[in-house]
């Protein structure tokens, strides 16, 4: 199998460092609009090979023809959040970014599944799927894997178990409209709400809404460690068809009571991408919140299909 990391710089190259590690695929391609960049990534890769003890091919290139015959495609090229800004002001560049590697991508690689990781996530997954013109189950976003690690390791510094044991799920949007589920959060099968107040877990639910800009505010850019690795899980429940349950943003079509958007929802992730989209049954309020959320992601999509009109 082959896998294609379009942008290798912060996220791309964590993620392709990820799956090489992983050692399941037979190669890695980083490709990047820089030229020597994603070559010199792959080398330094490469090199760490024998000591990580990987046999995946790891190789860069500023050719899509080198991603021929790929299986599935993560594309991270786009401009990450500098301190002050949110997602979504990120939208017109990233949408005319995440368009032409997709469109150039998919020329080379038709029966890929693409795994979009640009923000804002819910609209560039949307944007990756209409240029695709892929099945909707063939393009999934990566968001909830990594919003529900930040949330499990904010509840591991709480209660000191260890991560192994927190089984987590959530919903919505990426931003600060996702939806946090404590009810559906266990730890051993012990729920959190046996184990932690209310305003503790009240204050890890917050912290978790804004993981991603806690870290923007620290370093001056946005997170790679965490969202590569989650990119790279989602990669191995679909390269081993393990019909593992992650939650991605897939897209819905009536479940939920939502149409036509992708949005964050628990899904089972095999060879054919998003396989199932599981229903919970959701209280009235967590309902309200995930249309809240829902309504968030619509409106900007039709805001970059205002600004693409009047462009
Ligand atoms: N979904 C998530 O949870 C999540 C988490 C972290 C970051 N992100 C997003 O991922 C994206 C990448 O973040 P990063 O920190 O790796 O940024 P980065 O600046 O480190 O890397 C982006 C790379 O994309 C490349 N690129 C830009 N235009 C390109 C094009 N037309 N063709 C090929 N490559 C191109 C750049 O040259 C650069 O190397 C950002 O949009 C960021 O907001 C999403």
């Amino acid at each position: 199998m082959k896998i294609t990391v379009i942008g290798a710089c912060n996220v791309g190259a964590t993620v392709a460092d990820c799956i090489a590690r992983k050692d399941m695929v037979d190669e890695v391609v980083m490709v990047d609009i820089v030229e020597g960049m994603p070559q010199g990534k792959a080398l330094d890769l490469a090199q760490s090979a024998s000591v990580h003890l990987f046999d995946t091919k790891v190789t860069g290139t500023n050719d899509y023809a080198d991603t021929a015959g790929s299986d599935i495609c993560v594309i991270t090229a786009g401009l990450p959040r500098k301190p002050g800004m949110t997602r979504d002001d990120l939208l017109a560049k990233n949408a005319s970014i995440v368009r032409s590697v997709t469109e150039q991508f998919v020329r080379h690689s038709p029966e890929s599944i693409l795994i979009i990781v640009s923000n804002p996530l819910d609209v560039m997954t949307y944007v990756a799927y209409t240029t695709s013109s892929f099945h909707s189950s063939k393009v999934v976003g990566m968001a909830g894997v990594l919003d529900t690690a930040r949330y499990r390791a904010f509840i591991k510094m709480n209660l000191g178990v260890s991560v192994r044991d927190i089984q987590a799920t959530l919903m919505g949007g990426h931003g600060d409209t996702m939806v946090p589920l404590p009810r559906f959060t266990t730890v051993a099968g012990i729920p959190l709400t046996n184990l932690m107040p209310a305003e503790d877990i009240d204050a890890i639910v917050e912290r978790t809404k804004f993981g991603g800009g806690e870290i923007v505010k620290l370093m001056g850019t946005s997170a790679w460690y965490a969202p590569g690795a989650a990119a790279s899980e989602m990669c191995e429940a679909i390269v081993k068809d393990s019909g593992r349950v992650l939650p991605c943003a897939a897209y819905v079509d009536g479940q939920y009571g939502l149409n036509d958007l992708f949005i964050g929802v628990p899904a089972k992730l095999g060879r054919n991408g998003v396989e199932k989209i599981i229903e919970l049954d959701l209280t009235d309020d967590e309902t309200r919140l995930l249309h809240e959320s829902a309504e968030h992601v619509r409106t900007n999509v039709a805001r970059l299909e205002a600004i693409e009109a009047g462009s």
